[in-house]
This record gives C-alpha cells, sequence and structure tokens, in this order.
C-alpha cells in the first residue's frame, strides 16, 4: 500500500514563476505539485501537495500530517525565519519533517540565515531549486523505509 507523505508549501509559494524568476526559476507551483506526484508515485508515496499563505493554516496542516501521513516535506517560505509556532508543532507531530527550500538561503540576506523551524526538523535541503523537494520526498522514502 502506498504511503501518504505531505508537501506543504507556506506564503508567495503561489506566486512561483512569477515572483523572482533569478532567485526562484520559472517553475509554478502547479510544475511541482506534478513533478512531486510523479516522483512520490516511483518512489511508492502519495504526495498531498497544500499551499497556504496564512500561518495557522500551516500549522492545521502539520497537526492532519502526524495523524495521516509517515512524513512532511515543508517549505514555510519567510515563515520559516520567525514562525516558533510553525517549531513547536512540527514538535508536536512524531513523523519526521524536513524542512526545503528552493533558494540556498545561506547565500542571501542574513535575515535568511536563522531558522526557527530547523531545530525541530529531521533535516534541512535548500539550494537545489525545486529538485530540493524531490530530494526531500527521496529523504523521506528513504528513513522512512
Ligand atoms: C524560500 C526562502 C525563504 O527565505 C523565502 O522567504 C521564501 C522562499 C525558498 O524556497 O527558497 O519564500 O523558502
Amino acid at each position: 500500500m502506498s504511503k501518504t507523505v505531505f508537501v506543504l508549501n507556506g506564503p508567495n509559494l503561489n506566486m512561483l514563476g512569477k515572483r523572482e524568476p533569478g532567485i526562484y526559476g520559472g517553475n509554478t507551483l502547479a510544475d511541482v505539485e506534478r513533478e512531486c506526484v510523479a516522483a512520490g508515485e516511483a518512489l511508492g508515496l502519495t504526495v498531498d501537495f497544500r499551499q497556504s499563505n496564512h500561518e495557522g493554516v500551516l500549522i492545521d496542516w502539520i497537526h492532519e500530517a502526524g495523524e495521516k501521513a509517515i512524513g512532511v516535506a515543508i517549505n514555510a517560505g519567510a515563515y520559516t525565519h520567525t514562525s516558533i509556532a510553525l517549531h513547536d508543532a512540527i514538535k508536536a507531530i512524531s513523523v519526521p519533517v524536513i524542512e526545503v527550500h528552493i533558494s540556498n538561503v545561506h547565500a542571501r540576506e542574513a535575515f535568511r540565515h536563522h531558522s526557527a523551524i530547523a531545530p525541530a526538523a529531521k533535516g534541512v535541503i535548500c539550494g537545489f531549486g525545486t529538485t530540493s523537494y524531490i530530494l526531500a520526498l527521496n529523504a523521506l522514502k528513504s528513513i522512512t523505509a
């Protein structure tokens, strides 16, 4: 039976493709969803792919993942750098959570170097463009096998 993973996206990721393409590339979030679903199928994972601009919605989805999924990949956007509430939500569930970024946040502005959620995450993947998501799915597959 295929196992479910949640791929969660935070604020402004609905603008992918239009938003700062020099940093985030030309793929839309729908493109990323298609690639994640296909990669998931190849790995035997059912990908439940979601995006919200609202912190509380992301928190509700993390709690839901704790009941329904074997793991989570989350690109929390700018909430990564500020949200203790997302940190606490990740700590509140027992399935592994991988922090994902399209850009290499460590090569950018200093305010992007700190992650409020990394200490609660199993690991962090950043800087590989939208392939970061596919790497996270592979990581989830290998740590939950
Ligand atoms: C991002 C990096 C964050 O600093 C930024 O706020 C984003 C996107 C990334 O995927 O590279 O919204 O998470």
